[in-house]
């Protein structure tokens, strides 16, 4: 690194997405960025890991403006991103949205990537009974949180990319959605996606796209760029699965509504979200350029290259 490079405040720096883009950025070090990673515990063993490699270390909360001024001061520019599954509130997103906006604005940040995706209410207003409104407001509510916050950004005139990622391949380790027994005995995946593709990708590779990004400079401001790794119907997904696991896994097609009552925390949003991809699914696929995502990581992994790197980590239940 030079001292001539540009600073980077990387949100969620020790989670997957904001990490692949901190490793992306360490991994480089003859590119023009360096890290600063914000957390909220400068003390934890992902943060010591981050300065261990290089990083410069900042605390800072989404929830505190002033922490976040201080984490974006001297910067270039911040990857944005918001946890919605840490405190299942849209508002909170909203509201943490706003900080990191307002903060990018009072900065002059030259370049923000705020981690969206869509507001599925243009799509599917609260009046279409197809799917049930969710907490009053919403049809999905982490994405729409997501989508809604965008105007945070362009009302303040920050120098934005609206980045919207994929389903991750890394639900299928650490998010329950990994392959099961069913009650024959055979292990199946389970989504109420009926015979339409899921734009997917690995988690890390979010973070390399975002990166991508920043090295164009400017090229990207005010663009939605949508990612993904792969676009992989259920069966595909299985067939995958079957090939690198080495035993047979099944698609499990459920409508939608019975997806929304299995009953674990987020359920019904996760049901939701599945049959917007499903019933929009030309629109879906179509913002989520395999070709753009490859250019602008070129190490972009496919499903198949993500199993053979990850398939021991897979928990089979
Ligand atoms: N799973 C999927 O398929 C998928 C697909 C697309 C989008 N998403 C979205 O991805 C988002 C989560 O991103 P991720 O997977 O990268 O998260 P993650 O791996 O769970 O890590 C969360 C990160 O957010 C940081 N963070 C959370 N609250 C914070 C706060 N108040 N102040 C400062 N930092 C905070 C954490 O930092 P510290 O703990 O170190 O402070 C951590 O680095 C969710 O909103 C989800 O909707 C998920």
């Amino acid at each position: 690194m030079s001292a001539e490079n540009k600073i980077i405040a990387v949100v969620g720096a020790t989670g997957a997405q904001g990490g692949g883009l901190a490793g992306a950025i360490l991994n480089d070090p003859d590119g023009p960025f360096h890290v600063r990673a914000l957390t909220r515990n400068p003390r934890s063993d992902k943060a010591t890991d981050l300065a261990q490699q290089g990083a410069e270390v900042f605390e800072a909360d989404l929830d505190d403006l002033d922490s976040l001024k201080r984490a974006f001061s001297g910067a270039y520019g911040a990857y944005c991103v918001t946890n919605f599954w840490e405190h299942f509130s849209p508002e909170k997103e909203l509201a943490q949205a706003a900080n990191m906006a307002q903060a990018a604005r009072d900065i002059r940040l030259e370049h923000v990537i705020w981690s969206t995706l869509e507001d599925t209410r243009r799509w599917v207003p609260l009046s279409d009974d197809r799917m049930p409104t969710l907490m009053g407001k919403y049809k999905v509510p982490h994405l729409d949180a997501k989508g809604e916050a965008n105007q945070s950004f362009a009302d303040l005139g920050v120098p934005t990319t609206f980045l919207m990622s994929s389903f991750y391949w890394d639900n299928l380790i650490y998010f329950g959605m990994g392959p099961k027994r069913g009650p024959d005995g055979v292990l199946a995946i389970t989504f109420p996606m009926g015979d339409k593709k899921l734009p997917s990708i690995a988690a890390e590779d979010i973070g390399k796209c975002a990166y991508g990004i920043f090295k164009q400079g400017r090229e990207y401001i005010g663009q939605t760029v949508g990612i993904a790794g792969g676009h992989l119907t259920g069966k595909e997904m299985a067939a995958a699965l079957s090939d690198a696991l080495g035993a047979e896994v099944r698609y499990n097609d459920v409508p939608p509504e019975v997806y929304r009552s299995f009953g674990f925390p987020g359920a019904d949003d996760l049901g939701n979200m599945f049959q917007f991809k499903r019933d929009f699914n030309e629109y879906y696929c179509s913002v989520r350029s395999l070709e753009r995502s490859r250019t602008l990581n070129p190490s972009l992994q496919t499903f198949e290259e993500w199993l053979a790197r990850n398939r021991e980590r897979i928990p089979i239940e």
